[in-house]
């Protein structure tokens, strides 16, 4: 008799239990209504997720982070941690940008790059001195920068999110790959546009074939080379494949042998990713990472493609805030005008 009572007191409680769970659930939902994120609340308190995003702030160009950012802020209701890298002198400046408009809201972190690790690593490529931004190698040092999180979103300044960043956050990495990029090759509007400007996309555009350092690589010239303005890591199988170290070898053999092509199709970051990443990365879904918009002034894709595209980017010499510059209009709808007046786009009429 005992033992039934304790029972029903079980049973009690469980159902108590239960209704408390229902009405739980009933009173979170309320909001969902608002903010519509119904499927997310399905499991209770589960905080959100949140997303890191690592992009570089340089002087002379710090519009172009301004833009990104509003772009991916904009378009998704994922909860972004952007990690904003900046050299000591231009810090204050973003910081003021930030916190003087509507991007006050947003979730960030400033975080100051010391370019002295590049110490005796980089070579000076007098015909493009832009290139040799200490804040390009930033992507090599994501660990340093991001220690609570897995999985880290890696973008360029120049580009521009029309989709939702979480989408470009669930890539899966296979085991064993620190990154996830997107090759060259990937896609058929790309390779118009390949053959269109005579641009490279393979290995030989950025390595050196005369070297024999480079040949002993045995890896082929024809192999389709990858751009790292965009892309996704693993933190600890980053760490664990020790490739900030692997990457800083390549930077300083390149500084000794000149190992990196002349041309340089691509910037000083890529060559290095090129070795370490070759045959070991997965692929981010092509539509992420449409690129060469900056390539040449005139070379154009057609506006129904881009407007598929999630994510823009113009690498190359024509940037969307000089002139001249192809798809500006895109670009521009994210731009927010600095209240310093520092900044300022080049227009043919200003
Ligand atoms: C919530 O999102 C779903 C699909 O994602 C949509 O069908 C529904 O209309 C949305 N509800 C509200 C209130 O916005
Ligand atoms: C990251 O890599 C580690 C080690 O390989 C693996 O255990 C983990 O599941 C990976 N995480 C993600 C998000 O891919």
């Amino acid at each position: 008799m005992a033992l039934l009572k304790k029972v029903n007191q079980i049973l009690l409680v469980l159902l108590v239990l239960t209704v408390c769970v229902i009405l739980y659930n009933k009173v979170h939902r309320v909001p969902s209504t608002l903010k519509n994120e119904t499927a997310h609340l399905e499991n209770g308190e589960e905080m959100e997720e949140e997303i890191p995003v690592v992009i570089c702030a340089a002087a002379g160009r710090m519009g172009a982070v301004i833009a990104a950012i509003n772009s991916i802020y904009s378009n998704t209701d994922a909860n972004v941690l952007f990690y904003i890298v900046g050299l000591k002198n231009s810090i204050p400046h973003i910081r003021q940008w930030i916190e003087n408009s509507k991007l006050r809201e947003i979730n960030f972190k400033i975080v100051e790059f010391n370019p002295m690790v590049l110490k005796g690593k980089i070579r000076h490529d007098a015909s493009r001195p832009e290139l040799l931004q200490p804040l390009n190698f930033v992507r090599f040092y994501l660990p340093l920068l991001i220690q609570k999180h897995e999985k880290v979103i890696y973008l360029d300044d120049d580009v521009i999110v029309q989709g939702d960043i979480q989408e470009l956050y669930n890539t899966k990495l296979a085991p064993g790959h620190a990154a996830a990029l997107s090759d060259d090759c990937d896609l058929p509007s790309t390779h118009e546009m390949v053959r269109s400007v005579g641009m490279q996309n393979t290995y030989m555009g950025f390595l050196d074939y005369r070297k024999q350092t480079v040949r002993d690589l045995g890896i082929s010239p024809s192999t389709c080379s990858f751009n790292p303005g965009v892309f996704v890591a693993n933190m600890t199988e980053w760490k664990h494949q020790r490739i900030t170290k692997q990457l800083e070898k390549w930077m300083q053999k390149n500084a000794e042998e000149n190992l990196y092509s002349s041309t340089l199709a691509g910037g000083v970051a890529t060559s290095p990713m090129l070795i370490v990443f070759h045959e070991k990365y997965s692929a981010i879904n092509p539509l992420w990472h449409i690129r060469h918009l900056g390539w040449s002034p005139d070379t154009r894709y057609s506006e129904h493609f881009l407007q598929d595209a999630k994510l823009l980017h113009w690498n190359g010499r024509y940037k969307p805030w000089d002139y001249p510059s192809v798809h500006t209009d895109l670009w521009e709808k994210w731009f927010i005008p600095d209240p310093s007046g520092k900044f300022k786009l080049i227009r043919p009429d200003s």
